[in-house]
């Protein structure tokens, strides 16, 4: 399946990213845990080049704590300060000050050796839509909401946040857009809701979590639907006379689950349709398991091509 990214904004959202990166001290880069390599625009390197960095993987409530750690690491080795969080229950939300204090260690010790207020570091939220940069925001402003919106070119008038006594937090975050030209960016994207779903093909993008899931994490969907698995004779038939990438025993799967759960079309025959949302909204929302769509030796891989 084709995926598109919103068309437009991009060049907009750029200059507004470079403003504010001028601005601060330390960029914090905010990205999906499931698929912190989908989740990141490779731009970032270049554009906070000198900056203290910082790698939050957040909603690792919704992502395999193994996989996550393994992230957490890779970023590491790279010399890139790195965290997981729950931003929505709060998680590890504590820990980013003394990451920062890692991170700005030299340049406090600088100021101070100059006599100067070394608490004003100046930190900026950055990341793609819906990775948690508004959460994030609020959480550490203590506010109920922040002024925010995926809107590029809203750091004009931008206010600080105090935040404790260790920084001080642009109010708004910066907005980024995916890289889409790596192996299933668009696919993890579509999946973890950082794309509006109008533009997808629902039945599809289900189709293909079934069969990640079938060969990623078997067991989830017996476990979670009750379904058998296993590939049928039948299944292994259709997958030979079916067109090349298209996964016959995930139909098979999808249609047993459109049974167990009753999702039938009035006049009778699978709801497609209604299965797909169901399937796409029990994964996103964590029902189907702690799940990490990509590992860091595929992002290692990728970069060995380069
Ligand atoms: P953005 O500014 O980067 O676009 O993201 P935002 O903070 O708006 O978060 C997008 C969605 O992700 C929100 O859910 C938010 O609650 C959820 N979220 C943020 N951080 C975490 C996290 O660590 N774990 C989990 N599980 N979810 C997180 P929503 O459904 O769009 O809104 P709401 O119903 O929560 O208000």
């Amino acid at each position: 399946m084709k995926y598109q990214w919103y068309p437009g904004h991009m060049a907009k959202a750029r200059r507004a990213m470079e403003d504010s990166i001028r601005l601060v001290d330390v960029v914090i880069e905010i990205a999906d845990a499931r698929c912190p390599a989908s989740s990141r625009n490779p731009d970032i390197d270049r554009m906070a080049e000198g900056k203290g960095r910082i790698i939050i993987l957040n909603k690792a409530d919704l992502a395999d704590p193994k996989v996550t750690e393994s992230w957490t690491a890779f970023f590491q080795a790279q010399n890139i300060a790195c965290m997981s969080a729950d931003a929505r229950r709060r998680v590890n939300v504590r820990n980013l000050s003394s990451l920062i204090e890692k991170v700005c260690r030299e340049k406090k010790e600088r100021l101070r050796a100059k006599g100067m207020n070394a608490n004003h570091i100046r930190a900026m939220i950055a990341g793609i839509p819906n990775v948690g940069k508004s959460t994030w925001i609020n959480s550490l402003s203590g506010r109920a909401s922040a002024k925010t919106g995926n809107k590029p070119g809203v750091t004009r008038g931008s206010q600080w946040i105090s935040v404790g006594n260790t920084f001080d937090l642009l109010d708004t975050p910066g907005i980024l857009w995916p890289g889409m030209d790596q192996e299933n960016v668009g696919r993890n994207l579509a999946l973890t809701g950082s794309m509006r779903d109008e533009v997808i093909n629902i039945e599809e993008l289900a189709l293909e979590l079934i069969t990640f899931l079938l060969d990623q994490y078997p067991g989830v969907l017996a476990a979670r639907y009750g379904i058998n698995e296993e590939k049928t004779e039948s299944a292994e038939r259709d997958d030979m006379i079916m067109r090349p990438g298209t996964n016959a025993n995930a139909i098979r799967c999808m249609e047993e689950i459109s049974t167990r759960r009753a999702f039938i079309k009035k006049g009778g025959g699978i709801d497609y349709d209604r299965t797909a949302r169901a399937v796409l909204d029990d994964f996103r929302s964590g029902r189907t398991g702690r799940i990490s769509l990509e590992k860091p030796e595929a992002a290692e891989r990728s970069g060995d091509e380069q």
